[in-house]
């Protein structure tokens, strides 16, 4: 079985799905984490990633593994870095090449072939996973998800420098080539503004249910 996720940044897609995962036994796929990962890699090189052929030679030499939300790369558990600034900063520009867009395609699903997964991302629900079982678009208003990550406390961020970070990020994903967030017409849309993680996770359960 797949459960897809999508929607903007800040809307609790990772939180959510990895508790779902827990309840249901199964395998968490955060798709951002591979794009992080990337960033991270590519930002400590010094690689200029507006060279797409270059940035798209370096990311091929990358190794990644994922187990159990944690990213090794090159042998390294780096998953602690991934919500550096830097990495958030940065993580929109590399994920909108699209080459690279289809080097993180094939890496995810072969990580995932043949296990029961919920994911989530931009375009889980449109582009990597199509044929998901049960598709969601969760969606919350630019304020409150810069709210959420302004209280996680995470970033050295202000909060109206959040929000305006939040807001070129959407305005990325919305308009990538490839890839861009978009809710699938198949997709059940939730908004969560007003909405705890677990009246999310129940609206969710049932949807699994149905
Ligand atoms: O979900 P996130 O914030 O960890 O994602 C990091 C970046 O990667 C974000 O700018 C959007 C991008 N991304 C994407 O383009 N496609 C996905 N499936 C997941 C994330």
């Amino acid at each position: 079985m797949i459960i897809a996720i999508d929607g903007p940044a800040g809307t609790g897609k990772s939180t959510i799905a990895s508790i779902l995962a827990e309840k249901l036994n199964i395998t968490f796929l955060n798709s951002g984490g591979f794009y992080r990962t990337l960033t991270y890699a590519i930002m400590n090189a010094k690689i200029d990633y507006s060279d797409e052929e270059k940035t798209l030679d370096f990311c091929k030499k990358q190794q990644i593994i994922y187990d159990n939300a944690h990213f090794i790369l090159n042998g390294e558990d780096i998953t602690h870095h991934l919500h550096d600034d830097f990495v958030s900063e940065n993580a929109a520009q590399v994920s909108a090449i699209v080459p690279i867009r289809h080097l993180v395609n094939d890496l995810m699903r072969e990580t995932t072939k043949s296990l029961s997964i919920v994911c989530e991302g931009r375009d889980m629900t449109t582009v990597v996973f199509p044929n998901a079982e049960v598709k969601i678009y969760l969606d919350a208003s630019v304020e409150v998800r810069a709210k959420r990550r302004f209280d996680q406390g995470v970033s050295d961020m202000t909060y109206e420098q959040i929000k305006e970070s939040i807001a070129k990020r959407d305005e990325i994903d919305k308009n990538k080539k490839e890839g861009a967030l978009k809710v699938a017409p198949d997709a059940l849309y939730i908004d969560t503004s007003d909405l705890t993680i677990d009246n999310v996770c129940d609206i969710i359960l049932r949807q699994i249910n149905k």
